[in-house]
């Protein structure tokens, strides 16, 4: 594989094996640099995941006032600067493909006597905004944006920020941690009611600072966080664990060719994040969950991953919050099933990097595998192969990327993708670590 080359193919016909060090992760990553920065003191990183992304989010963090600094591989240190404490910075912010970092950074900003600039990429630009400037401007912010709220955006925080309780109309935690960081800075209790849980890491990660933070059950799968403003947060040391995100591609390479046999060591699996291996598992795959334990307080456990031979399954919408990235890699296990697989509920899929419903489609379609998209539904008819020979166009989408790069290990023969450098925003290793368990990409 050429690394000056963004177009990959990969060579079908390989198996997979060995063991794999999966790379931090990525929600865990952007929320340890942030809250290290409104922290007064110092907070010790490990593990922290260095993809584009992440690597992102700590330039902006250091643009606003607080020192960041790499020690060595994954070890990183942040001197923060306090509740409310950044300061206007001199450039704008640029959060290249992070949806994540940009949204939690509008969060944090909001709640500061500042202002500042928000700018992204080609992708970034696209995403919706709307929605956290709306309750960002409830809490007192101000934002200079588009009609339609997209980047670039400025925006000028709260001198006075205001408690709010905040009904969250979408599934999504990055709306939620926004929120969260802006309400930070207000006197008082900020309320948000989620009706689907998403994933809990600012709110774990708050209470891990010191911050008084109560999380209750609201009917259903709903919660209720009440988070109390103004604390002093404490620095504390923070392990990140493996994402299981990033898991989910050599899992799923392995699960589709014949014969493998991998070890994914240290995988976080907070409930909020294991949709995947829900899913995977009413499939019929071979995962064992080895040595249990935690770690960074969340729980951990090394993954064995075999070859199995799948099933097509339904996998309800309220399931979509807890494996939000995992639908174009669901999709090609799906292709390798035999039977029918029915994703349900996959609306938010749309404004990610990509139309991941859209991209998701295309990929396999252009590979041979029947696949139908039913208003928020995409179903995949799985012959347990598929032809392959297609150009996958990945959007700007790290996902599809390396959804498709695990497909061409599996089908008739090699799938192509255009572009392959957003894979470095996520998984930046993942070429030589995947090659190092025999996949063969050109
Ligand atoms: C994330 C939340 C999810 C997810 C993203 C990471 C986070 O986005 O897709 O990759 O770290 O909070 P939404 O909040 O938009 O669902």
């Amino acid at each position: 594989m050429a690394a000056e080359s963004r177009r990959y193919e990969t060579l079908p016909g390989r198996r997979v094996a060995g063991v794999v060090d999966v790379p931090g992760d990525k929600s865990i990553s952007h929320r340890a640099l942030i809250l290290g920065a409104l922290t007064v003191g110092e907070t010790r990183i490990s593990g922290l995941l260095e993809g584009e992304d992440v690597l992102n989010t700590g330039k902006a963090v250091a643009a606003l006032g607080a020192s960041v600094e790499r020690l060595g591989g994954g070890e990183w240190r942040v001197h923060g600067v306090g509740v409310a404490g950044f300061a206007t910075p001199d450039r704008a912010l640029d959060f290249g493909n992070s949806g994540t970092g940009c949204r939690l950074m509008l969060g944090a900003v909001a709640g500061c006597p500042i202002t500042a600039t928000f700018e992204g990429d080609a992708s970034l630009r696209r995403r919706p905004m709307r929605r956290v400037l709306e309750p960002l401007e409830r809490i007192g912010a101000r934002a200079i944006a588009s009609e339609d709220g997209r980047l670039p955006l400025t925006l000028r925080g709260a001198r006075e920020p205001i408690p709010i309780v905040f009904k969250s109309p979408v599934p999504s935690a990055q709306l939620k941690s926004a929120v969260l960081l802006a309400g930070l800075s207000a006197p008082g209790e900020t309320v948000i009611v989620e009706t689907e849980a998403t994933r809990d890491h600012t709110e774990k990660m708050l209470a891990h600072f010191g911050a008084d933070v109560r999380v209750e059950p609201n009917g259903g799968l709903g919660r209720r966080i009440t988070l109390v403003g103004q604390p002093e947060l404490l620095p504390q040391p923070i392990v990140v664990p493996a994402d299981p995100s990033s898991a989910a591609f050599p899992l799923v390479a392995a699960l589709i060719t014949p014969g493998s046999d991998l070890i994914l060591e240290g995988v976080m699996l907070n409930p909020l994040r294991t949709g995947l291996l829900t899913t995977l598992a009413e499939m019929g795959a071979a995962i064992e969950r080895l040595e249990p334990r935690k770690e960074g307080g969340e729980e951990v456990a090394d993954l064995r991953v075999r070859g199995s031979a799948l099933r097509g399954v339904e996998v309800p919408a309220a399931r979509a919050p807890a494996m939000i990235d995992e639908y174009p890699i669901l999709a090609i296990a799906a292709s390798f099933a035999e039977g029918v697989t029915r994703m349900r509920g996959l609306k938010e899929l749309r404004v990610k990097e990509s139309d991941r419903l859209d991209a998701t489609a295309v990929m396999l379609r252009n590979n041979g595998v029947e696949v139908e998209i039913e208003g928020d539904d995409l179903i995949v008819y799985g012959r347990g192969r598929a032809a392959g020979g297609g150009l996958v166009v990945t959007h700007m989408d790290h996902r599809i990327a390396m959804a498709a790069l695990v497909m061409g290990l599996a089908s008739d023969r090699p799938v192509k993708i255009d572009d392959a450098s957003f894979i470095a925003t996520s998984f930046p290793n993942f070429a030589p670590i995947m090659t190092g368990l025999g996949a063969d990409f050109s």
